[in-house]
């Protein structure tokens, strides 16, 4: 499974591209607006920090508008991915943006149904928002299981992209869900190599040997 980032924060993906195994990052509006830059300058510098897939969202609601914000969006780096919401509107202007080969994220999916048009349509990834399903007393998982048999059985290409994983075991559910692309905020990112055994574990090992070298 593919590990991207779900920041905005370019402190948080340059302490994550050291790690050396950040393969994209997602952004929304509501990240964005939390680092107080503008938003193409601030995604052109995550662009330069992350080569591989980088979300940037449109704000427009009509077909027209949106697409004109991804022709706008593709230009900034080789690696922006558009984000455009599961809607009549969104859908409209993924077709577009798929002939025109601007790479694309569908948000904001909660049903398989939604899953299946926009894979449909050529959405390059497909994005359910698993936590939020959670929220609401519903399984979020069983959402990625559906749309991993949906897509298999279609051989669509489109990726999923398990989004809204709010802790570790979201994680380890989405890989055994057979997600393509877990995203994850830089919280949970920091807990992936972590358990106390581990570290009690190696301070053993390590007070071993000392007392073994005199
Ligand atoms: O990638 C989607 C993510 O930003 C939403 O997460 O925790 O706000 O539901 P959350």
């Amino acid at each position: 499974m593919k590990i991207f980032l779900d920041t905005a924060n370019l402190e948080q993906i340059k302490a994550g591209a050291a790690l050396g195994i950040v393969d994209g990052v997602t952004t929304n509006p509501s990240l964005v607006s939390k680092e107080g830059m503008d938003f193409k300058t601030l995604v052109g510098k995550i662009c330069e920090i992350i080569s591989g897939p980088v979300s940037a969202e449109v704000v427009s609601t009509t077909c027209e508008e949106m697409v004109k914000e991804a022709r706008d969006l593709a230009k900034v780096a080789e690696n922006i991915i558009v984000k455009l919401p599961t809607t009549v509107e969104g859908v409209k202007a993924l077709k577009i943006c798929a002939a025109e080969a601007i790479k694309t994220n569908l948000t904001l999916v909660f049903q398989p149904l939604q899953a299946l048009v926009v894979a449909k349509a050529g959405a390059t990834f497909c994005s359910p928002f698993l936590g939020r399903l959670d929220d609401i007393g519903h399984d979020g998982m069983a959402l990625v299981e559906e749309m991993r048999l949906i897509y298999d059985n279609y051989a669509f290409s489109t990726q999923i992209l398990a989004a809204s994983l709010r802790h570790p075991l979201h994680v380890v559910q989405a890989a055994k869900a057979g997600a393509d692309v877990g995203t994850m905020p830089y919280s949970v990112f920091q807990q992936l190599l972590k358990h106390p055994l581990t570290d009690i574990g190696l301070e053993r090992f390590l007070a071993d040997w000392k007392k073994s070298q005199g």
